[in-house]
């Protein structure tokens, strides 16, 4: 018996966690297990983030909450992009979701219609395409290589905009590769989207804080102020206070986009959990020398994999600009042989070999529509990434013509 209707038969389960969930059970087995498959900072969220959730719990502030959010919480995300973006929205602007994840669903539930297209520029985070199927919209993936410095350009913009297509998605800094775009390569892109009105934007900029390089963030909708009417930014605080688990994300656009989001929210979750609001509230309004701590940590250990990774034959490796991954080319090595004669013919078959018989587990590049690569998540200790570096190269040596 088949329990799914034929969207949900449409899609897979999200490629990271089933692969850190596989690591998992190896190392539930007893396996010595480096897990570099998802992207979580490896540290606690400060302090007051804690104490401020315990404070709404001992106080009972733990009844349903109002659907876009509390008032405070989105005074916070306000104050948030008029101090960090420079940009000003109005409290009906700004929603609560329970992760930058769940404001995707919200978006695309209310706006797609059957075969509406969304432009998503590859690689790209392994959610993406599986969201928009699930809510009857078509993925239009573009592939943007290394040459390309993983971004989409205006002219491959122009040239991957229909009559139907109705959002594109941007990610900067990006998972899985780092790439920053800069003010003048998103103006470039608002020039095109200027001569079309119909196509709106989102703007994922959840990595915004893990800045590796003196590479600077720059916000979409600051760098193209003309087209803010038809930008949604999402953010949350997973990732720049250590807060996965939280699950609380925040978006920003028109007063009635957000409003339809809103009633999305109304009918599905209700509200995000109180308690998880008040710490969110915290980790915005509290002292922010955290989020740059965090970064330079970032920073420190992608030094280490890049230095690392330099000593490995076949590999080929960018340092990124931000976000906590390494998205490293192994096209080089592909179609050669294990110890047992196994060809490694693509990069899932090479994440498996390096998962079962070197026990480092990582994202293969498919899972982002970039085959040909692997992700390693740099959110680890120093220790585990120097074993990790030296698990790949022990892989990499071990291989035949
Ligand atoms: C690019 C990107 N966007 C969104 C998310 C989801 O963030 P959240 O924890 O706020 O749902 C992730 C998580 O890995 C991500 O990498």
């Amino acid at each position: 018996m088949t329990f799914e209707n034929t969207r949900a038969a449409g899609i897979k389960s999200s490629p990271s966690m089933a692969i850190a969930m596989a690591a998992k059970k190896l190392a539930a087995e007893g396996r010595d297990i480096i897990d570099l498959s998802l992207g979580e900072p490896d540290f606690e969220p400060p302090a007051h983030v804690a104490e401020a959730a315990a404070e709404a719990i001992r106080k009972g502030r733990v009844r349903y909450g109002a659907a876009a959010g509390m008032d405070s919480l989105r005074q916070a995300i306000v104050a948030k992009f008029s101090r960090e973006n420079q940009l000003e929205y109005k409290i009906d602007e700004v929603m609560v979701a329970n992760g930058a994840k769940q404001i995707l669903f919200d978006v695309f539930l209310a706006t797609l219609e059957p075969g509406d297209e969304v432009i998503i520029p590859t690689p790209c985070w392994v959610s993406y395409g599986d969201i928009v199927s699930l809510h009857g919209g078509d993925p239009v993936y573009v592939s943007c290589g290394p040459e390309a410095g993983f971004k989409i350009d205006a002219a491959t913009l122009e040239a991957s905009i229909t009559p139907k297509t109705r959002w594109l998605m941007l990610n900067s800094p990006s998972n899985p590769t780092g790439a920053i775009y800069s003010d003048s390569e998103y103006q470039a892109l608002g020039q095109v989207l200027a001569r079309h009105p119909r196509v709106l934007v989102i703007s994922d900029e959840i990595y915004e804080h893990v800045l590796l390089k003196d590479v600077p963030f720059v916000s979409f909708a600051q760098a193209c102020p003309e087209l803010r009417d038809r930008t949604l930014i999402v953010n949350g605080v997973s990732k720049a206070y250590a807060m996965t688990g939280w699950r609380v994300g925040y978006a920003a656009g028109p007063k009635a986009l957000i409003a339809v989001l809103n009633k999305m929210q109304s009918q599905s979750v209700t509200s995000v959990s109180t308690i998880a609001q008040a710490a969110a509230l915290a980790a915005l309004t509290g002292d922010q020398a955290f989020v740059g701590q965090g970064a330079q940590t970032f920073a420190g250990r992608a030094k280490i994999v890049a230095d690392r990774l330099a000593q490995i034959d076949g590999v080929d490796f960018t340092p990124p600009d931000g976000a906590f991954y390494a998205f490293i080319g192994i096209q080089r090595l592909l179609g050669r042989k294990t110890e047992t004669g196994q060809v490694l013919a693509d990069d899932p078959a090479f994440a498996a070999h390096l998962l079962q018989q070197f026990g480092l587990s990582s994202v293969p590049g498919a899972a982002f529509g970039a085959p040909g690569f692997i992700r390693l998540s740099i959110a680890a200790s120093d220790r585990e990434l120097e074993g990790a570096c030296d698990r790949l190269g022990a892989m990499v040596a071990s291989l035949k013509d």
